[in-house]
């Protein structure tokens, strides 16, 4: 009887060992511990044995049965830990979810519209030039006939920057790209075409349309024989190119140290086409950009014979233009970094 209950266990454990799933660890328990279970009838027929015996099988039968119950116990919760994992993994891989869409950058308008600005005169055969944030008096003010205590310097509240060794209002952030003008002509001979786009600094309060920190385009045409009817045809042909085809342009006076004659360029209104809205602000223009000749005393300034060579020069606003071309009304929603702004412009 003895024998019976070990051989029983072992045989038990063992099969135990095959289980890996709850249906057949229910199998097992009916047959090893059920109430018809082989263990069961043993335990019942104790009382045929006599009272000596009956003590001891009958403690090595309840043995068994506490043994198997606890190994039961400890299988069922391996097997239901299995269960909940592999669940868990099953709704991971759930392949019939659609996909989670991947977070992909794009590039700010600014640099958008710049890059479409300078696309118009790389395609009139101009090369694209960068020159330095921090700039010197000499470049950003001097070299373009802007004397020092000119009251014109006024129009360009200036950041200095601090350098040991240098005068303080030697360096400062460029508050134009205009400087490259000079770098530009210093560094090559004529033909020169050349636009430079960057970012500008003014010393100024932020409000709907000025910011501190900005972006321009400067360009320049240098060349034996041209004239403001090359200026006119340039910069048309630019408007076409980034507010469309059937854009009219409007040229006027207006007053720049490094150029003569000085010019205030517009557009026609693309929203309204000239009749009055709020983009134009009922007048049916859009100034886009200074312009003009080349001063003289520029071109003499870098040494070049003002009787042989001529140019061209203009400056614009990267930020201006992206906002009359979109009909942004406030230039700080470029800079503030909601997302939700700035996904618009893909
Ligand atoms: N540098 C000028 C500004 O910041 C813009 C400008 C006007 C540039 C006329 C030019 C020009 O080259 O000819 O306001």
């Amino acid at each position: 009887m003895i024998e019976q209950l070990e051989e029983l266990r072992s045989k038990a454990l063992a099969d135990l060992g095959q289980v890996d799933d709850a249906k057949r660890l229910e199998d097992w328990r009916v047959t090893y511990l059920g109430k018809r279970s082989a263990l069961n009838q043993a335990l019942r027929g104790l009382a045929t044995l006599d009272a000596s015996d009956r003590r001891v099988v009958g403690q090595i039968g309840n043995d068994v049965k506490r043994l198997l119950e606890a190994e039961f116990v400890a299988r069922q919760s391996q097997i239901d830990r299995k269960t909940r994992e592999f669940e868990l993994v099953r709704e991971r891989l759930d392949v019939t979810l659609p996909g989670r869409p991947l977070p992909v950058g794009q590039v700010h308008p600014i640099t958008k519209v710049v890059g479409e600005i300078v696309e118009a005169f790389h395609g009139l055969g101009y090369d694209i030039v960068e020159g330095p944030e921090v700039e010197t008096d000499k470049y950003n003010f001097a070299l373009l006939n802007i004397p020092a205590e000119h009251p014109a310097r006024d129009r360009w509240d200036t950041f200095y920057v601090k350098t040991d060794g240098v005068p303080i209002g030697q360096h400062l952030l460029r508050t134009h790209t205009s400087p490259m003008q000079v770098r530009v002509m210093e560094r090559s001979r004529p033909p020169i075409r050349v636009v430079v786009p960057g970012r500008c600094y003014r010393y100024e309060a932020t409000d709907a349309t000025h910011e501190s920190e900005f972006t321009q385009i400067e360009g320049l045409a240098v060349d034996e024989h041209l004239t403001f009817a090359d200026l006119k045809g340039t910069l048309t042909a630019f408007a076409h190119a980034v507010f469309g085809a059937e854009r009219r342009t409007r040229f006027r006076v207006d007053f720049f140290p490094f150029v003569e004659p000085g010019a205030e360029m517009a557009i026609d209104c693309h929203v309204c086409h000239g009749a009055g809205c709020r983009l134009c602000k009922h007048t049916g223009w859009l100034e886009i950009m200074g312009a003009g000749m080349v001063h003289p005393r520029v071109l003499e300034g870098v040494g070049y014979d003002s009787s042989t060579y001529t140019g061209f020069a203009f400056g614009m606003g990267a930020e201006r233009i992206a906002m009359l071309k979109y009909g942004i009304d406030d230039i700080r929603t470029f800079y503030a970094n909601d997302l939700r702004f700035l996904r618009q412009f893909r």
